[in-house]
């Protein structure tokens, strides 16, 4: 029987290092790939930008997109794809566009989970439009800042509304502060949130499909090093609760890669910054973290790549609510809407996927991320970002960490156990 072909597509903007890597590891991954009888042929291409007819084909069957967030003619090309043509992407760029981090509080508070209390102020200032004046002069309540300081409670984090990596937040401690940061976010429409301080830990957990990692956070360090190595540093429970919450948003929003910050304070963990549907995904940032991400990717973009996975065109929330009415504990609730992310994700299938098709990812990767196109691919990334004179000495840092990664974790399956 002839050979299936199938073809990735990589939509990006300034990555440079994981798609090195994903591309290098997808070649040697699928030299051999069979799946129901057939075997695979796969392809994966940069996606270029041009013009293009409404009714051109597309010849996709799974883009991993970067650039839909901020670049309209991607986004515009990947609606038309999913609309058009059948294509798989993640993440869901609807869901992307309209679903703002303010949207993501208020959904999962209607799920139950424990978000701090959050406001949302009109902006201080506006750019004029025709009817704005007419707008406010009827309708704009006067308002008092320091009553809604009162209410929120000190400390407390005012962010814009959409979330913007880590651009407009600042910790508020008193009323005086409160007033400044007002006065000064300008046309900017912002939340204000109580702050989850002090906390016991900080987790950053990533989701790909239905995989994760979670991560030992520190955002106070350098951008280096916030990502820290620990390992075994959560107890199962704990575990579990961030896994499935992270599970949780990101089938409620139709995202296959996001990641989720999350605060212990007396055994509770707080999610606090959930929509980061581009998550970080440089070695120079994830470094002992990074070979995970890529492993967890070719697995995730192959599964649905090879086995022909549907995208889910619309996110369909009344399973959710329903889970939400019911009467049940924190631990319960999370559980019950994490078994929709895993029918959704199709958890099974895709554990079945990756045994029986990707048993030697491991040790693939156990190799590659040793090789001297792993090193260059740390040396380009560390090149675009660092200053001359630093550049071998953060190239060997980061590519150390992976080493390190390699002696401590890479002979083993992931964590996750897929
Ligand atoms: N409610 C909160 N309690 C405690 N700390 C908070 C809270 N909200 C924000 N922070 C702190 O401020 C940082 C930035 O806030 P947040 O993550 O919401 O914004 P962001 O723009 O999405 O940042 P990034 O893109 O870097 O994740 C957090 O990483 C955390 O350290
Ligand atoms: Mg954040």
């Amino acid at each position: 029987m002839d050979a299936r072909k199938v073809n990735i597509g990589l939509s990006l903007g300034a990555d440079i290092c994981w798609p090195i890597c994903y591309e290098s590891l997808l070649a040697a991954l699928t030299r051999d790939l069979h799946y129901d009888g057939r075997r695979v042929e796969v392809h994966c291409e940069r996606v270029t930008i041009e013009p293009f007819n409404l009714r051109q084909p597309v010849k996709y069957d799974v883009v991993i997109d970067r650039l839909t967030h901020w670049y309209s003619t991607s986004r515009e090309w990947i609606k038309k794809a999913i609309v058009l043509n059948d294509l798989y992407v993640y993440n869901n760029p609807w869901s992307l566009q309209s679903n703002e981090k303010h949207t993501s509080y208020c959904a999962m508070m209607r799920l139950g989970l424990p978000i701090p209390e959050t406001f949302m102020l009109p902006p201080k200032s506006y750019d004029v439009t025709d009817d704005l004046e007419a707008t406010l002069r009827q309708y704009a309540r006067l308002f008092s800042l320091p009553e809604i300081g009162d209410k929120i409670g000190y400390p407390a984090f005012m962010k814009p509304y959409h979330g913007g990596g880590w651009k407009g937040v600042t910790k508020i401690d008193d009323a005086e502060a409160l007033q400044r940061a007002y006065d000064a976010s300008g046309t900017e429409v912002m939340n204000l949130q109580a702050a989850v301080l002090p906390y016991e830990r900080f987790v950053r957990c990533v989701g790909l499909g239905p995989q994760t990692r979670k991560v030992n956070y520190d955002p106070g360090a350098p951008l280096h090093d916030r990502y820290r190595m620990d390992r075994d540093f959560l107890t199962p429970a704990d575990a579990k609760v961030l896994e499935d919450t992270t599970l949780t948003i990101n089938a409620f929003f139709g995202w296959d890669f996001n990641s989720c910050e999350a605060l212990l304070r007396d055994g509770i963990w707080h999610p606090i910054d959930f929509a980061n549907a581009c998550p970080d995904s440089q070695v120079t940032s994830l470094h002992y973290h990074f070979p995970w991400l890529i492993k967890a990717n070719l697995r995730w973009s192959l599964f649905v790549a090879a086995t022909d996975k549907k995208m889910r065109k619309t996110l369909d929330w009344d399973p959710f609510y329903a889970v939400a009415d019911r009467d049940l504990s924190l631990p319960d609730r999370l559980e019950a809407y994490a078994a929709i992310a895993h029918e959704r994700f199709e958890t099974e299938r895709f554990r079945d996927f990756c045994r029986t098709h990707l048993g030697h990812l491991d040790e693939l990767a156990y190799e590659f991320f040793g090789s001297p196109t792993m090193r260059d691919a740390v040396h380009q990334k560390v090149a675009a970002l660092f200053p001359p004179h630093e550049v071998e000495e953060f190239t060997e840092l980061f590519f150390s960490r992976v080493q390190k990664w390699r002696e401590e974790e890479g002979r083993h399956g992931d964590q996750d156990g897929f």
